[in-house]
C-alpha cells in the first residue's frame, strides 16, 4: 500500500461490502448450490499442485466481485509487485521483506542479494551432505547422528514443522528441537542423546534472544562436562545468525556460521539457513524441492489475476469475515498428523504479522485487523473443540487442509481420515434443522415429547464458512507451496488493513520487563520496585525456593 492509499473503511467498495454482508448474513449456502449449478466448480482454484475449494463459503459471485474490487481499491497488485521487487515494505524498520528471494533462482534487479543467498545455499548443502554422509565426527571421532536446533519463534517453528511434515523423506540424521527457556525442554531432549554424536545449531537471527542463549550455554556445558575441549566445540556447534560478532563471542568461528539477513523476518526465514536442520533431516535434494514449491507459489502470486490468485482469494475471505461478519478467530485444521505443528507456525506468521493496531503511518485504526489463529490436526479437534465450531455462538471460519494420499502405505485407514475431514466441512455447511433433529431422536427410540424437548439442543445452524485445501500428496514441493500460500495471504491482508506486516514492536516491552524481573528475583538491590501485584508474586516465588 502506498502512503496515499486510503484506509480500509474509506475505500470506495467498503460500504457496498457492508450491505452485501448484511444481505448474506442469513443466507443458506446449500440454497446457493441449488440455485447455481456450477458453484462447486466456479469457487475452486488450482495452483502449484494445491486446490482451494471455497464453494462452502458464505459468499456469492456478487460479493466475490466486490471483494476483488476492494483488493483493487487497496492497490493490492502494486503492493504484490513491491514485495517481490524488494521495495521497503517494512517501513518502520526501513527494510524490504525478501523471503521470496530465498527460494528464487532468478531475480531481476536483486542479483547481488541473490548471489549471497546462493552462496548460503551452497554452505547449507555442504553441511547437509556432510552430515548425511557421516563425514562429520564429534570429539571422540564418533560420527554425528543427532542434530539439535536451539531457537525460538521463527528460528524454531518453521524448521520444526518442516522436519516433522517431511519425516517420510528423512535421511540418516535425527533432528531435535529445543525452544523453551524451561530447563525441562533441553533436559528432556538431551537425556536421550550422547554428547560425542550430537551437533547443535544455534539458530538466532539476533543472537540476543534470552531463551536461545540460555539453552546454548547449558548445551555447551553439557559438551564440556562430557570431555570436549574448547577446540572440540567447533565440531559440535554451528550458528545461523546475522550477528556474527555475538556468535564469535559465544565461541563459534565464522566458518561455522551461516548467514541471516535483516531483510528476512524471523517468521519468514525457514527458507534460509534457518532451515538447515530441515535440509539435514530430509537431505538437500528434498529441501531444494521444498524451495521450488514455494518459488512456484511466488510466481503464481506475482502473475495470476486477482480472481484466480489463491493467496489473494484466501486473504479476501479473511477480510470478509473479520471486517464484515466480526469473526474474531480463524481455525486451521490439517487432516494429516504430520502437519500438527502447522497451526503453531501459522499462528506466529499471522498474529505476529497482523496483530497491529495502527496503520503504516501510525494512525490508530477504527476497524479490526488480524484475528486469533488456532487449530489442531484432524481428527483430534473433532473430539474437543469442534463442538464450538458447529454450535457455538461465534462464527469461526475454518480451513481444512487435506493431503489426498498417505505415505504410510495404510490407505484404508487414511480413507477414514479423509472421510472425517470432508464430513466436518459438510456438517459445518449443512447444519441440522429442528425437524431433522426430531426425526433423528425419534429414530433412536426417544419418546415424542422428550424428542420435542431435546431437539433444540441438537440443532446446528449450518452455514459455517469453510474452505478445503487439498493436495495430491504431502511432498516437499507441496509443503513449500502451502507455506508460501499462507505467507502471501498474510501479506495481502496486511496490505488491505493498511498495516506493516513485517515488524513486531509489541514483543519488546515484555522482554525488557522480563530482564528487570529476573534481576529483582536474582537479588539485584538496584532494581526499582514494580507494581504491588508483581512484587507480591516475586515474594511468593522467593518463599517457594
Ligand atoms: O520475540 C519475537 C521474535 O523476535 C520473533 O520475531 C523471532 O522469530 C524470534 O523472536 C526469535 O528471534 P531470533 O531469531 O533473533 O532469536
Amino acid at each position: 500500500m502506498q502512503a496515499s492509499t486510503p484506509l480500509l473503511t474509506q475505500l470506495p467498495s467498503y460500504a457496498r461490502l457492508q450491505s452485501l454482508a448484511t444481505s448474506l448474513a442469513n443466507a443458506s449456502v446449500e440454497d446457493m448450490f441449488r440455485r447455481d449449478r456450477s458453484r462447486q466448480d466456479d469457487f475452486v482454484l488450482q495452483a502449484c499442485g494445491l486446490e482451494l475449494d471455497y464453494s462452502k463459503q458464505l459468499l456469492n459471485k456478487e460479493a466475490l466481485s466486490a471483494l476483488l474490487q476492494l483488493a483493487t481499491d487497496a492497490e493490492l497488485p502494486r503492493a504484490i509487485a513491491s514485495l517481490i521487487g524488494g521495495d521497503i515494505v517494512n517501513n518502520t524498520e526501513e527494510r524490504p521483506a525478501l523471503h521470496t528471494l530465498l527460494r528464487a533462482r532468478h531475480a531481476r534487479g536483486l542479483e547481488d542479494k541473490l548471489a549471497e543467498v546462493q552462496s548460503a545455499r551452497d554452505t547449507m548443502r555442504h553441511w547437509a551432505d556432510r552430515l548425511n554422509s557421516g563425514q562429520q565426527q564429534g570429539f571422540s571421532s564418533a560420527v554425528i547422528t543427532d542434530v539439535v536446533n536451539i531457537g525460538i519463534g521463527g528460528s524454531d517453528l518453521g524448521p520444526r514443522l518442516v522436519s516433522e511434515a517431511l519425516r517420510p523423506f528423512q535421511g540418516n540424521v535425527a533432528c531435535h528441537y529445543v525452544a523453551n527457556v524451561d530447563p525441562a525442554d533441553l533436559q528432556n531432549t538431551l537425556q536421550d542423546l550422547s554428547p560425542d554424536t550430537t551437533l547443535f545449531i544455534i539458530c538466532s537471527k539476533s543472537f540476543r534472544t534470552e531463551e536461545t542463549l540460555t539453552n546454548s550455554l547449558v548445551a555447551r556445558e553439557w559438551m564440556r562436562d562430557a570431555g570436549a575441549s574448547d577446540a572440540d566445540l567447533d565440531k559440535h556447534f554451528l550458528a545461523i545468525t546475522s550477528n556474527l560478532e555475538a556468535a564469535a563471542d559465544f565461541g563459534i568461528p565464522s566458518e561455522n556460521c551461516l548467514p541471516m539477513w535483516d531483510w528476512v523476518g524471523g517468521r519468514y526465514s525457514v527458507w534460509s539457513a534457518v532451515g538447515l536442520s530441515c535440509a539435514i533431516a530430509t537431505g538437500w535434494r528434498h529441501f531444494e524441492e521444498f524451495l521450488a514449491g514455494a518459488e512456484a507459489m511466488d510466481q503464481h502470486f506475482a502473475s495470476a489475476p486477482l480472481e484466480s490468485n489463491m493467496p489473494v482469494i484466501l486473504s479476501l475471505l479473511e477480510i470478509w469475515y473479520v471486517n464484515f461478519f466480526n469473526a474474531g478467530s480463524h481455525v486451521v485444521l490439517p487432516y494429516d498428523n504430520s502437519l500438527q505443528r502447522l497451526p503453531d507456525f501459522l499462528q506466529q506468521l499471522s498474529m505476529e504479522s497482523n496483530g497491529k493496531r495502527v496503520s503504516k503511518s501510525g494512525v490508530a485504526l477504527d476497524y479490526t485487523t488480524g484475528p486469533v489463529l488456532w487449530g489442531a490436526a484432524g481428527t483430534m479437534g473433532q473430539h474437543s473443540f469442534h463442538q464450538l465450531l458447529h454450535q457455538g455462538t461465534a462464527m469461526c471460519p475454518a480451513d481444512f487442509i487435506i493431503p489426498l494420499t498417505t505415505h504410510t502405505g495404510m490407505s484404508a485407514q487414511h480413507r477414514r481420515l479423509v472421510a472425517n475431514g470432508l464430513a466436518q466441512s459438510r456438517a459445518m455447511m449443512v447444519g441440522r434443522s429442528k425437524a431433522e433433529a426430531e426425526t433423528s431422536l425419534l429414530q433412536r427410540g426417544v419418546e415424542p415429547a422428550r424428542a420435542d424437548e431435546l431437539a433444540a439442543h441438537l440443532v446446528m445452524p449450518g452455514n459455517r464458512p469453510n474452505s478445503v485445501i487439498t493436495l495430491p500428496s504431502l511432498t516437499p514441493a507441496a509443503l513449500g507451496a502451502l507455506l508460501a500460500l499462507y505467507e502471501h495471504r498474510t501479506y495481502c491482508s496486511g496490505v488491505i488493513w493498511g498495516i506493516n506486516s513485517f515488524d513486531q514492536w509489541g514483543v519488546e516491552s515484555g522482554k525488557e520487563i522480563g530482564g528487570q524481573i529476573h534481576s529483582a528475583m536474582s537479588g539485584d538491590p538496584t532494581q526499582a520496585a514494580m507494581d504491588p501485584a508483581t512484587e507480591r508474586l516475586i515474594a511468593r516465588w522467593r518463599d517457594a525456593q
